[in-house]
C-alpha cells in the first residue's frame, strides 16, 4: 500500500464522474490504486468508465446513478456504500447557468444551489464524520476562479462557487489537526463538456489532466489550488485590483459574450 492509499483509501467517492473534471479525477485516482465510487445521472457513462479502469488497474469500482438536486439523493448513495470506507470525497458535480438572475429559470437556479451546495454539505457530513473517527481522509470541493468575485450575469453560479471555495479552504484549517485534508480546487476555463451543456461559449481553456494533477499533488499541502499560470494571474488581479473595476470589466465581458441574451 502506498502513502496516498494509506491516507485517502481504500475508497474515493467522486460526484460528477461521468464527464470532464470528475472523470479525470477517477482516472488519476485509479492510477494511484484507490477503489472508486462513481456517481452521476448518466449511469451508462459511469459503467463504461468503470469497465475501462477495471481492465487497466487492480481496483474495485461501484457506480451509482444519482441526481444530486433530488432532495432524497443520499439514500441511494448510502445504500450502496454502507460496507466500505470512503477515505476521499470529491464534491465535484456541477453545471453552468448564465444570465441575469431575475430573467432566469428559478427552478434551475435552485437545482444549482442544491447540487453545488446542499449536496456537498450532506455528503461532507456523512463521510467527513466517518473520516474523523479514523483520524484520516480527504475532502476536495471543486470551486472555480469565479468563486473569487461577484460576477454580474453569473450570480447563482459564482455565489455557489464562492460557497465551495469557503468550504474547501475553511475546512483545511478546521480539520488539519484531526488528520483530514481539505481543499478548494479553483479551475479557470477547462476543456470539458461544461460550457456546451450550459449553452455558453468557451475560449481556449486548460486540458483537464494538469488541473487534476495539481489538485492531487497539493492535497494536504495547500487549502486553495488554482491550476495554471494564467488562472493564477487572473486570481491575483481579482484580489488586488479594486473590486468595482473587476466587476465592471466582468460585466462588460459578460454583456459582449451574451449579446443576444442580456
Ligand atoms: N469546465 C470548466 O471550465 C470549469 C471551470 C471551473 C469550475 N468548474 C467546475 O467543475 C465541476 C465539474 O464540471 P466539468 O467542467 O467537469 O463539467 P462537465 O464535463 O459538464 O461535467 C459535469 C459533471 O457533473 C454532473 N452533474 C451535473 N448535474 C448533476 C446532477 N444534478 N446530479 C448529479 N450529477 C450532476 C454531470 O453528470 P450527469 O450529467 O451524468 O449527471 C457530469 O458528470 C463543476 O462543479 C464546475 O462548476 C468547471
Amino acid at each position: 500500500m502506498n502513502e496516498f492509499q494509506d491516507k485517502y483509501g481504500p475508497w474515493a467517492l467522486i460526484t460528477g464522474a461521468s464527464a470532464g473534471i470528475g472523470e479525470e479525477f477517477s482516472r488519476q485516482l485509479a492510477e494511484k490504486g484507490l477503489n472508486l465510487v462513481l456517481t452521476a445521472r448518466r449511469l451508462d457513462r459511469l459503467e463504461k468508465l468503470a469497465e475501462e479502469l477495471k481492465a487497466k488497474h487492480l481496483i474495485d469500482i461501484r457506480c451509482i446513478k444519482c441526481d444530486l438536486s433530488d432532495m432524497e439523493f443520499m439514500s441511494s448513495i448510502r445504500n450502496s456504500v454502507e460496507d466500505i470506507e470512503i477515505g476521499l470525497l470529491i464534491n465535484n458535480a456541477g453545471f453552468g447557468l448564465g444570465g441575469s438572475i431575475l430573467d432566469g429559470d428559478l427552478n434551475r437556479q435552485l437545482a444549482q444551489l442544491n447540487v453545488h451546495c446542499r449536496a456537498n454539505i450532506i455528503l461532507t457530513h456523512e463521510f467527513g464524520n466517518k473520516m474523523l473517527e479514523r483520524n484520516k481522509g480527504g475532502l476536495i470541493f471543486t470551486s472555480s476562479v469565479m468563486g473569487f468575485f461577484a460576477a454580474p450575469y453569473s450570480l447563482p453560479y459564482a455565489s455557489t462557487k464562492a460557497h465551495n471555495l469557503f468550504f474547501g479552504e475553511g475546512l483545511y484549517y478546521e480539520l488539519k489537526s484531526r488528520g483530514i485534508d481539505s481543499q478548494a480546487l479553483c479551475p479557470g476555463m477547462t476543456k470539458t463538456e461544461f460550457h456546451e451543456a450550459a449553452g455558453l461559449s468557451r475560449i481556449g481553456g486548460m486540458h483537464v489532466t494538469p488541473v487534476i494533477k495539481a489538485s492531487l499533488d497539493k492535497l494536504g499541502k495547500k487549502p486553495v489550488v488554482v491550476p495554471g499560470l494564467w488562472n493564477k494571474f487572473l486570481v491575483l488581479l481579482i484580489k488586488y485590483l479594486p473590486r468595482r473595476i473587476v466587476l465592471f470589466i466582468w460585466k462588460r465581458m459578460a454583456q459582449k459574450l451574451r449579446r443576444d441574451k442580456i
